[in-house]
């Protein structure tokens, strides 16, 4: 502050003396104020020396100056997603270029591995002082093409809801992505049990994953390459292994290998010849067991993005759990789970339609959460 007293009165000084040139004085006196108060430049203390070569421009203190999600810029616009090819992580001013083959073959560091399939090797890398993971998929052509179609997938429906990519080496049928420490969806008990993320452990979070995971299933079923959906998802765990837990708890899809296109003639299966609907509903109906039997997650066949929609009540039930309020917000969740189980795939609400609805129980648990009247107690003071 005596600092900036003592410039003060020199530029005044100044400005008294050449008073044709005081715009230009109060100009740099406006600049001035506004960089020492606002853009103290905080170097982030990460050890990254490489990182500094790449992006030659100063980097600030992110948290404080600019609240964008990661992958996204701030401009004058406000947040803007990184240019296609690009990416961004936590504390970087400016998007850079995918790594390309020869930087991921020079800087990329293989930790561990984390599975040997027979379509591709995962491991866990290191990248600049960044964990990341590398995919390489298989160098027998015929055991390639399906993780090859994956990644080619990932890269077309990059954004808020996908794994990011931050390398591609298509030559030899690698990728980099993002390491998210959270893990799979299929282990999120299992994460919410430890100590240091209890916390978490409450319905706002698990609402919150729920949403998240609609809200992805939305943007699949009406993505940049048509409508998606999601095939390789035969079991409730195979299903919620394909989705990553980011670090501030939302979802991304991760494994898109069996995410196909909904054309006229299927998607997960081919679509019959004479589709008519009576056929249809009889092929539907196959999979559905009988009244007393519980609803079979894997109806088959599938045609269409519906098939998905069946599987949401599942994935429901799984990810609210049973902490606080979660029976509440089920049954608040009732009737949209039961059209989701509509035997004709037609009567289905769409994706949208369910987030709709799951927003709106969103709102009402968080005006729950800030009344100081137990919602549990509310709800059996009303049944009584
Ligand atoms: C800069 O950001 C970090 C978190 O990323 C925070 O811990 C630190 O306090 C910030 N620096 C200042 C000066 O606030
Ligand atoms: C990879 O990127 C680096 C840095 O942008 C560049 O110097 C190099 O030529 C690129 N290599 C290939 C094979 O494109
Ligand atoms: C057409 O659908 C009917 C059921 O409505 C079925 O019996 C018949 O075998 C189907 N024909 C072909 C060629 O699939
Ligand atoms: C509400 O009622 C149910 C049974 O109707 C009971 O199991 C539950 O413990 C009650 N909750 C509270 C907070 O009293």
């Amino acid at each position: 502050m005596f600092l900036l007293r003592f410039k003060l009165r020199k530029l005044r000084r100044r400005c008294r003396v050449i008073p044709r040139q005081y715009p230009t004085f109060l100009a740099l006196f406006i600049f001035y104020v506004y960089s020492i108060s606002n853009w103290m430049p905080e170097f982030t203390t990460s050890n990254v020396p490489l990182l500094d070569v790449v992006m030659s421009t100063r980097r600030i203190n992110l948290s404080l100056t600019e609240p964008c999600p990661t992958n996204t810029r701030a401009t004058c616009e406000g947040c803007v997603p990184c240019p296609s090819e690009m990416f961004r992580l936590p504390g970087w001013k400016d998007c850079i270029p995918w790594l390309n083959c020869s930087e991921i073959a020079v800087q990329v560091h293989l930790r561990r591995r984390f599975t040997h399939g027979v379509t591709k090797r995962v491991w866990r890398a290191e990248w600049n002082g960044y964990d990341v993971v590398l995919i390489k998929c298989s160098s027998r052509k015929s055991k390639r093409e399906n993780c090859v179609k994956g990644l080619t997938n990932l890269k077309l429906i990059q954004g808020e809801f996908a794994t990011r990519v931050i390398g591609n080496c298509p030559e030899k049928f690698q990728m980099v992505t993002m390491y998210y420490k959270h893990g799979t969806l299929r282990f999120l008990d299992k994460l919410l049990r430890r100590p240091e993320l209890f916390h978490y452990n409450n319905i706002q979070t698990r609402f919150q994953l729920c949403v998240d995971y609609v809200r992805v299933l939305a943007y699949l079923h009406n993505s940049p390459i048509g409508v998606r959906v999601m095939c390789d998802t035969p079991f409730l765990e195979k299903l919620l292994d394909q989705y990553l837990i980011t670090d501030d708890f939302h979802l991304v899809v991760n494994d898109v290998d069996g995410l196909e296109e909904v054309t006229k003639k299927g998607a997960c299966h081919k679509r019959p010849a004479n589709d008519s609907l009576q056929s249809r509903m009889e092929m539907e109906s196959q999979g559905l067991p009988t009244a007393t039997e519980p609803l079979n997650f894997q109806l088959r066949p599938a045609y269409d993005e519906k098939i998905d929609i069946w599987k949401i009540p599942w994935v429901v039930e799984k990810l609210l759990g049973s902490v606080k309020w979660s029976s509440f917000a089920k049954s608040e969740l009732q009737e949209i789970m039961e059209k989701c189980h509509a035997v004709d795939p037609r009567q289905r609400p769409s994706a949208s339609e369910v987030l709709q609805e799951m927003l709106r129980v969103q709102e009402l648990l968080s005006f729950w959460k800030y009344s100081s009247l137990d919602v549990e107690d509310q709800l059996n003071m009303s049944q009584n």
